[in-house]
């Protein structure tokens, strides 16, 4: 049988430093919340178990993160990191090797992870090191005369000498299943903050005479913590820029890499260009040679080749075609498709409809529940009524339509093929194909000698 990997992620901490409502390990990093995150990580392992240690506000944890999965274990106490793993011990009971794991060390790689575990054999114990100019906070790293690694001290507990050790521990490892048990078993609080330090299983292990290997990850992001808001948004601006360095490597211009936020998967073709200034979120594509221009906000979209969004516009759950132009300040929101070459311009909302190749709603336009043909035009000020204050209805348009600016459509509605609606009309019957229909309150008329209003003189 192949060897069972349990991870345990301590997120017991009150995180108070947050001063928040929600508990800590809620907070988003880069769209995703960092317990999310570190949750993720350890799914990629494949691991056999995942047990989480909960304090602060379980029930929102647990309901937030709603992975079926995952083992919950309380910890009412915060006694110590040693404590807590000792908690999770009996759900991992079978588990030939652990992984320990943090809520609020959100930026771990499965890479780095990978690595730490492939470094514990049999009894051994791997830990996770990273070398730090200011290791203030942390346990360091006491190694003999061998280089080997004898002990973790932490910042409290530590003399002079130990404290200009600039290795700290991450506290990140990967133990035997045995072995951790054993060890726990006989760590105390005999120490300065009074707690079950984990981190004292290192000084057993040496005794016991079994290796202790230290790993380091990739990048020191990997193993920040956080736990305040000003490392949240330090750890949110480097990770942002690690993403939009990738991205310039893989061929995507990026005006300003400083201006640009990822919040989720971005798929592109060649040549895209992103100005400053623009918001990705959820699961969004681009194809070759998008343009999105500053201040656009697109989540979970797909913009097709050629397409161009000019500024300041907000794209939700849409389908943009190929070489479709959208913007400046337009408004996309869920189940909008626009076919290729579409335009759709400034002051226009669209939701729930598909708009067909070459058609135009460029000023000033309410688009909903609507099905929109081909070379259709949409004059300015056009409003579907999709809405009668208690169900939606559909508005269908055909191909070649025209709509008169500032018509109202009715629905429901259609709209004939070639038909014509004149401006300023209340459509609310059907409009037959290749003809003009119009409604207007009264026929035009002049008043003549009327004489507008003088201002009068105080
Ligand atoms: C711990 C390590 C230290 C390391 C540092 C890295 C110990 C004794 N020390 O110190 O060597 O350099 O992390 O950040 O392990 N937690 C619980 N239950 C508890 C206590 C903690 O779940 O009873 C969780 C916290 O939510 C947090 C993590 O464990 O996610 C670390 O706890 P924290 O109190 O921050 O430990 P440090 O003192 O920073
Ligand atoms: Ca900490």
């Amino acid at each position: 049988m192949s060897e069972q990997l349990g991870v345990v992620i301590l997120a017991a901490g009150e995180g108070t430093r947050m001063r928040s409502r929600y508990p800590k390990v809620l907070h988003r990093l880069a769209g995703k919340s960092l317990l999310g995150r570190v949750i993720e990580s350890a799914l990629q392992l494949d691991p056999a178990r995942v047990v989480v240690v909960y304090g602060h506000a379980g029930e929102q944890v647990r309901q937030a993160i709603g992975n079926p999965a995952l083992f919950w274990v309380e910890q009412v106490e915060r006694l110590g990191t040693g404590h807590a793993v000792q908690l999770a011990l009996p759900a991992l009971a079978e588990m030939d090797r652990i992984l320990v794991l943090y809520g609020d060390v959100p930026l771990v790689c499965e890479r780095t992870l990978h690595a730490l575990i492939a470094a514990q054999c049999d009894e051994d114990l791997a830990l996770l090191t990273v070398e730090l100019e200011d290791p203030h906070g942390y346990g360091r790293i006491v190694r003999d005369q061998h280089d080997h690694v004898a002990a973790i001290v932490e910042q409290k507990d530590a003399n002079p000498i130990q404290l200009s050790i600039r290795e700290v521990n991450t506290g990140i490892l990967a133990a035997s299943g045995r072995a951790l048990a054993r060890w726990l078993g006989e760590i105390d609080n005999n120490n300065a903050q009074r707690e079950y330090y984990l981190t004292d299983i290192v000084a057993l292990a040496v005794r016991d005479g079994v290796q202790v290997h230290a790993i380091q990850p990739e990048s020191s992001c990997e193993v920040a913590g956080i736990n305040d808001r000003e490392q949240l948004a330090a750890l949110e601006r480097r990770y942002q820029q690690q993403q939009a360095s990738a991205l310039m490597r893989a061929g995507v211009t990026l005006r300003d890499p400083a201006r640009f936020d990822l919040r989720g998967e971005l798929q592109h073709g060649v040549d895209v260009e992103i100005d400053v200034n623009v918001i990705l979120e959820g699961r969004v594509v681009l194809g070759d040679g998008v343009r999105i221009a500053a201040n656009c906000v697109i989540r979970d979209s797909e913009i097709e080749a050629g397409a161009e969004i000019l500024a300041h516009s907000l794209i939700e759950e849409a389908v943009v075609g190929r070489g479709a132009r959208v913007g400046p300040f337009a408004r996309l929101r869920p189940q909008t498709r626009l076919a290729e070459r579409v335009h759709v311009g400034n002051f226009v909302e669209v939701k729930n409809s598909a708009i067909g190749p070459d058609s135009k709603v460029n000023h000033l336009s309410y688009i909903g529940d609507s099905e929109i043909g081909a070379r259709v035009n949409v004059g300015a000020g056009t409003i579907t009524c999709n809405y009668d204050g208690a169900n939606k209805h559909r508005t269908v348009i055909g191909d070649d339509a025209f709509i008169g600016s500032d018509s109202q459509l009715v629905a429901p509605v259609t709209v004939g093929s070639g038909a014509t609606i004149g401006a300023g009309s209340t459509i609310t019957r059907d409009a037959p194909e290749g003809e003009l229909t119009l409604c207007r309150a009264s026929e035009q008329r002049t008043v003549l000698g009327w004489q507008r209003p003088v201002k009068r003189r105080e």
